[in-house]
């Protein structure tokens, strides 16, 4: 398999979790979010670097934790992280090495990747320019105006909820990312950047274990998950 880049945006504030610790600086068992998601990635095979932007006041704590891995602190890098996510990984693609052919962009706060479902994501890539984990929307989903009145039902059979990783040929993912922050356009995927500058991308199926903490309550989902799943 061809290089492999992976960036893990870690700098966001945890509005919505509301606590005083960042989410993926928070522990699950003996270990930090960030470090359960890490460790998932690192043996995929052909991965050449892991890139993690984060908030200044992390960094000794991530350059600990890469040296805790047996893999080697060269693998990995840590930047600092925007105001955005999108901005943090803008940070982090500076530094996406000569080796990488494929870039991933995996959030810290998605624990329970599984590496078969990382792995089939890179051979997508591989094949169509880009890859995004997703599951089929259980909800039914409504479209809205301002004043909160429904003006129109998408049929779900076509509706996916997006996850991460979103794994791209490294030349798609820097076009899509120069070319909106020329526009200055910001969007709340990766995928829907290389969608603006009209890249192929494909929908691979995951998992809904590969959930997103964000609120409280996912945090109690990821301990149970945790206590079953060790
Ligand atoms: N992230 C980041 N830089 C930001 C904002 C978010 O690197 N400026 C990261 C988060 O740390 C997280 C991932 O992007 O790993 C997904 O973001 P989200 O779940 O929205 O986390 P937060 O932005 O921290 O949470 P909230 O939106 O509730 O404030
Ligand atoms: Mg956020």
């Amino acid at each position: 398999m061809s290089g492999l880049s992976v960036i893990i945006p870690a700098a966001g504030s945890g509005e919505r979790m509301g606590s005083e610790i960042p989410k993926p600086f928070i522990k699950v068992g003996d270990k930090t979010i960030l470090h359960h998601t890490v460790s998932r990635f690192l043996n995929v095979p052909g991965i050449v670097q892991v890139i993690i932007a984060t908030s200044e006041k992390y960094i000794p704590e991530i350059e600990a934790m890469s040296d805790s891995f047996s893999k080697g602190a060269d693998l990995f890098k840590v930047v600092k992280g925007g105001a955005e996510r999108q901005y943090s990984i803008y940070n982090a693609l500076e530094y996406v090495s000569g080796q990488a052919h494929l870039v991933a962009v995996h959030d810290a706060v998605r624990p329970f990747i599984r590496k078969e479902l990382i792995v089939e994501c890179c051979e997508v890539a591989e094949k169509v320019g880009g890859a995004v984990l997703g599951v089929p929307a259980k909800d039914t989903i409504k479209q809205v105006d301002n004043a909160r009145m429904i003006t129109s039902t998408p049929n779900r059979a076509f509706l996916w909820q997006a996850q991460t990783p979103q794994i791209f040929r490294k030349d798609l993912l820097l076009k899509a990312y120069q070319s909106a922050l020329e526009d200055e356009y910001i969007g709340t995927d990766d995928a829907s950047l290389v969608e603006r500058i009209g890249g192929k991308i494909q929908m691979v199926e995951g998992d809904r274990e590969n959930l997103k903490i964000t609120y409280p309550v996912d945090l109690k989902i990821a301990e149970l998950i945790f206590g079953t799943d060790q």
